[in-house]
């Protein structure tokens, strides 16, 4: 685990004072730079020591087979896996005769910071070679969000008291060897020398690389260039061999003297185009990157984040590492999505190989309802990139007998990639989810287009899917029978009360739509029967209730099972799932992560209040949080029903996943969702955030460690400021846009915000709670709030 604070409290940084090698891998997923294309881990300029070397190309994969001891029908055959592409990154230097290598010599000093503001990777050190020489280099990272291929590198060396001969030798290197990964089933599989070469070519100052996949017959294609800035007689060559070319720079320092380089790359990819139109594409990419050079790249890195952080910024105060962790997740968040064009965002985004480089559902649910309201284009790509793999949903639900679309548990590009019935397609909530995010994102943004091109066939094949998954009994009752929800510790049951109340939402929204997009409905083939049908369905859906606890269950028969033996569950059993068989978690009442908690988010206008404090009491005594999904949900909920301070603590431990490791498992990628998580339990959970029944509705509270919080949302054609103080709230239209005033509610009232003028509207005291929640023995939230 990354030791609490190894990263210095600071709003707008992420500072590493010290090169720490136990953490090294951790450091690589957090310094990782993107642009939702292309994705470069935080790994160290000369490549060694490394924790796990990464460079990622969004939907970049190889195919690998899924061998079954015991097959069945309807059984995925391969998956999908993430890539490690060829390393643009490398740059090693050796200094008179000794490589830089911070593991020999001294390591006088040694800083890496991540900006947030300006979206680049700083590194700056001073060493001394065993010999006794010393250098000081200063290099900085960006991956560009104006130029989607391009990613450059500022390397800069100043020799330290004597003259230095100095030779920098900056890379291009295919097939890397790759560290063993862990034993988790979670982490990717590792997949030795995956590109086959297919062309190398070089250039004076530069050179280039084409490699193909064996199986999957994806084709990439990285080049680089160089400037070079350096004493006379400096000496710039390139050579290079099926999986390499090196770019050799020579000079001698005098004391005070630098060497400088720019490095430019670029980086492309096709399962369609020819080899050279490839190899135009990236040269292409290189030239638009010099015309820019480093300082017009930098600059316009500078704007596009400008005008991010003008739109996203959330502001804490009462709690710094809160505000820094909120930035970095927002970061990340945006790296992940925001060049991310019709391609998956995944729930590591391009920041390690964890999970194969899948997407989960952890994008409609998390990530999205984030960037719907600070970066509604990410969240219209990332719907056409579902719709793109439509066609595979539909086939992978005729080839389970049932209508609609079947959407892939886990993928790159569409096909089912889990082997795992239980804890993989009988999830079927995510063909809701998907369902969700299109109602959510046409809410906020109004794009009609969107919903008559793509919205309304992803609702409508969703809700066909639900209209033969599900049956009605013989009282009538619309019956979910057999799936897994949220939980994964509780699978293939009847009537999971999410997958019933999102799929309720999913049924009457395609009803809704279809009956006003008459013609495009009819184009796909809805009649006026078939959307009452669905009615029908969402109206009779089964709500599972147990009249004796009062309180909901979340699947059927749930507060009968056995009780999970907490007390004798030592801590060093966590996450259970690497301890105990499926089958004991699968027949006891342990919840891996909310369920029916994050129903009574999105869904909470199917709850009354008192149901809602009730049920938070009764699961949160049985929800072990062993996914980094679940934290950010028990916040949002915590908070609607009155217990601020653990609200708090549970946004913190959503917030410092990866800042400090938390699940000891960062190495692999940071955890996409739950720093999207971050934002939500924030602004959905002190914030109040909800938008049931269309209108945008707050409810406004502030735990006692938090003095303000101020965030915006993008609602229409307007900017919602909302300012939250311990006593009131400020809403604000900023800036003013055309719209003159948007109706919205506060604690449940009706208010008018317009142009001309903030509202300032009291916040109500919370209700205290009784009973205090409680969880599980030994499974307090992971990171108190501050004192
Ligand atoms: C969680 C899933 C999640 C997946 C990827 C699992 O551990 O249980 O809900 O989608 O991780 O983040």
């Amino acid at each position: 685990m990354i030791r609490e604070r190894a990263y210095p409290v600071d709003p707008w940084h992420v500072r590493e004072v010290r090169l720490d090698m136990d953490v090294l891998a951790q450091s690589e997923s957090v310094f990782a730079l993107s642009n939702g294309h292309i994705g470069l881990r935080g790994n160290l300029d000369e490549g060694e020591p490394h924790g796990l070397p990464g460079t990622y190309l969004n939907s970049f994969y190889e195919l690998r087979p899924l061998p079954y001891a015991e097959a069945g029908f309807g059984f995925p055959e391969s998956g999908q896996t993430i890539v490690n592409v060829t390393n643009g990154k490398l740059i090693r230097l050796l200094v008179d005769d000794e490589p830089l290598d911070v593991r020999y010599g001294e390591l006088l000093d040694h800083e890496r910071v991540l900006d947030l503001r300006v979206g680049t990777l700083h590194r700056r050190l001073h060493w001394r070679s065993p010999a006794g020489r010393e250098v000081k280099v200063s290099s900085t990272r960006l991956v560009s969000f104006t130029q989607r291929s391009v990613a450059a590198i500022s390397y800069e060396v100043e020799a330290v008291g004597g003259p230095l001969r100095l030779i920098l030798q900056s890379q291009l290197v295919a097939n890397e060897a790759l560290p063993a990964q862990s034993k988790d089933p979670r982490v990717a599989a590792v997949l030795e020398s995956p590109l086959l070469a297919e062309e190398e070519l070089t250039t004076k100052d530069g050179g280039l690389l084409i490699h193909r996949t064996k199986v999957s017959g994806l084709r990439v294609a990285a080049a680089m260039a160089h400037e070079v800035t350096g004493p006379e007689h400096t000496t710039v060559d390139s050579e290079g061999y099926e999986d390499w070319v090196r770019t050799t720079i020579g000079c001698v320092l005098a004391p005070g003297q630098k060497l400088r380089v720019v490095k430019y790359l670029a980086y492309g990819w096709s399962s369609r185009r020819s080899l050279p139109a490839l190899r135009d594409q990236v040269g292409a990419a290189l030239a638009a990157a010099r015309l820019d050079g480093w300082d017009g790249l930098r600059r316009a890195q500078r704007e596009h984040l400008d005008e991010f952080w003008d739109a996203a910024d959330v502001r804490v105060e009462g709690d710094p590492e809160v505000q820094q962790a909120v930035r970095f997740g927002l970061f990340h968040v945006l790296q992940a999505g925001a060049r991310a064009e019709r391609r998956p965002i995944s729930a590591k985004g391009l920041t390690g190989p964890g999970y194969d480089g899948h997407a989960f559902w952890d994008t409609e649910m998390f990530v999205l309802p984030v960037l719907t309201y600070t970066q509604p284009h990410a969240v219209r790509d990332a719907l056409y990139w579902r719709h793109s793999t439509l066609d595979q949903a539909q086939d992978r639900a005729r080839t389970l007998n049932l209508r609609g679309a079947a959407f892939p548990w886990r993928t790159i590009e569409g096909p089912e990639s889990s082997a795992y019935w239980p804890a993989g397609t009988a999830a079927f909530h995510i063909a809701a989810d998907v369902a969700d995010a299109v109602r959510r994102y046409v809410l906020a943004t109004g794009d009609t287009q969107l919903e008559r091109e793509i919205g309304l066939e992803l609702l409508v094949e969703t809700a066909r899917l639900w209209r033969s998954l599900g049956h009605h009994d013989r009282h009538g009752r619309y019956h979910i029978d057999g799936v897994t929800g949220p939980d994964e510790y509780t699978a293939v049951k009847n009537d999971n009360i999410y997958t019933n109340l999102m799929a309720q939402r999913n049924l009457l929204t395609a009803a809704e739509v279809a009956m006003r997009l008459r013609d495009e409905a009819l184009d796909l083939g809805v009649t006026e029967e078939e959307a009452a049908a669905w009615r029908d369905a969402a109206h009779s859906m089964t709500i599972p209730y147990d009249e004796e606890l009062d309180v909901h269950e979340q699947v059927e028969g749930f507060t009968r099972l056995q009780e999970w033996d907490f007390e004798h569950t030592p801590p060093d059993k966590y996450p259970l799932l690497l301890h105990f068989p499926y089958f004991d978690l699968y027949r006891k009442q342990v919840v891996k992560q909310a369920d029916l908690v994050l129903a009574m988010h999105w869904r909470g206008d199917a709850f009354t209040a008192a149901q809602k404090t009730r049920n938070f009491n009764y699961y949160e005594r049985r929800t072990v949080r062993d996914s980094s999904l679940s934290a950010c949900t028990q916040a949002v909920l915590a908070a609607e029903v009155g217990d601020l301070q653990l609200a708090h603590a549970y946004l913190r431990e959503a917030a410092l996943m990866d800042l400090h490791d938390l699940n000891e498992n960062t190495r692999d990628g940071v955890h996409m969702a739950s720093l999207a998580g971050a934002w939500i339990a924030l602004v959905a959970g002190f914030g109040g955030l909800r938008d049931h029944d269309g209108t945008l509705s707050f409810a406004p509270r502030l735990p006692s460690g938090l003095t303000r919080l101020e965030f915006s949302l993008q609602w229409r054609q307007s900017r919602v400021h909302v300012d939250v103080r311990s006593h009131q709230t400020t809403y604000a239209l900023r800036p003013a846009g055309p719209v003159a005033a948007i109706e919205l509610r506060h604690h449940g009232e009706s208010v008018q915000v317009t142009r001309a003028q903030p509202t300032i509207l009291p916040n109500p005291p919370a209700e205290p709670l009784a009973p205090v929640p409680e969880q599980p023995a030994g499974r307090a939230p992971l990171t108190h709030a501050p004192q």
